[in-house]
């Protein structure tokens, strides 16, 4: 692959249900490595399923059609066993409630042992210090006390710290992450999402970022794409898409985000937003 080649390229992906409805259509857009892209549109415009059939994972039953090229590789129509290979490894997955991710019955120590699939000729003692060191990198204050414990005894905010932990084992290309601070509180959620842009600077993993939230797309994101009902609405950089929005669908979806937000202030003010 040649450095100016795109991480990810997609050309007219369209992911159609068995009855015939359409959940994605017409979608193509390149990723630069290291890139940050937005995705966002409103509840049910196929976020989710985009970033899902980049793995395989999409709904049951339907078909997905057209091109994803990942690092030159086509994954439409690519078999179970090079897709399985992907996940996890040259493309890893945060999701919105890590508790999901997370098998509640091992402990930490073992869900990271278990991604670091090339340990051979690694000790007991190396194995244990990579883990720690993934651990520290995540800005987790007690590494070897973590590592004893399991999934229900973290907050949500150290869940997804550990999913992220998991990234860093594994250094992958591309993280997907799908609304991955929604549930954590706002302190949290600034947190995480500052040390995925850490990891990113570290790494050099691009980032693939479903969000409902414009204020973490200008935050997180160089570049943003709008869903609406399967297809893109609009494209493009994130200071002209939150300043002028091209589309009149970008422009609602900007006035509702900024009516919310006057309403969460004015709640403040009269001391009724916080009861
Ligand atoms: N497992 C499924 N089986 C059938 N239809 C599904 C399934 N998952 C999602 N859908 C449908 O696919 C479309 C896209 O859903 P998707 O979950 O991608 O939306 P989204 O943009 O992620 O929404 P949200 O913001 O609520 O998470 C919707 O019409 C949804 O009802
Ligand atoms: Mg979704």
């Amino acid at each position: 692959m040649s450095p100016e080649a795109p991480l990810l390229s997609l050309r007219d992906v369209s992911l159609t249900r068995a009855d015939g409805g359409a959940v994605l259509r017409d979608i193509s857009f390149d990723m630069a490595p290291g890139e940050v892209l937005a995705v966002v549109g409103e509840s049910g415009s196929g976020k989710s399923q985009l970033l899902l059939s980049l793995l395989g994972l999409a709904m049951p039953g339907a078909t997905l059609a057209g091109s994803i090229l990942f690092r030159g590789q086509q994954l439409v129509g690519a078999g179970e066993p090079a897709l399985r290979a992907l996940r996890g490894n040259r493309i890893a997955m945060l999701f919105q409630d890590p508790k999901t991710a997370l098998n509640p019955c091992l402990t930490i120590r073992a869900q990271l042992q278990e991604v670091l699939r090339d340990r051979r000729g690694l000790d007991r003692a190396a194995l244990n210090s990579r883990l720690v060191e993934a651990l520290r990198a995540v800005d987790m204050p007690d590494p070897e006390q973590m590592l004893r414990q399991y999934p229900h005894e973290l907050s949500g905010g150290m869940r997804q710290r550990v999913m992220l932990a998991m990234a860093v084992l594994v250094e992958p290309d591309l993280l997907l992450a799908d609304e991955p601070t929604t549930a954590l509180d706002v302190t949290t959620q600034a947190k995480v999402l500052d040390l995925m842009l850490s990891l990113r600077q570290r790494m050099g993993m691009g980032i693939l970022l479903v969000t409902h939230d414009l204020g973490v797309v200008a935050r997180m994101a160089g570049r943003a794409l709008v869903l609406r009902h399967g297809r893109i609405v609009e494209q493009g950089d994130t200071a002209t898409l939150l300043t002028s929005p091209a589309s009149d669908y970008g422009a609602e979806l900007l006035g509702a985000v900024q009516r919310l937000e006057q309403g969460v202030k004015q709640g403040l003010k009269y001391g009724n937003g916080a009861a």
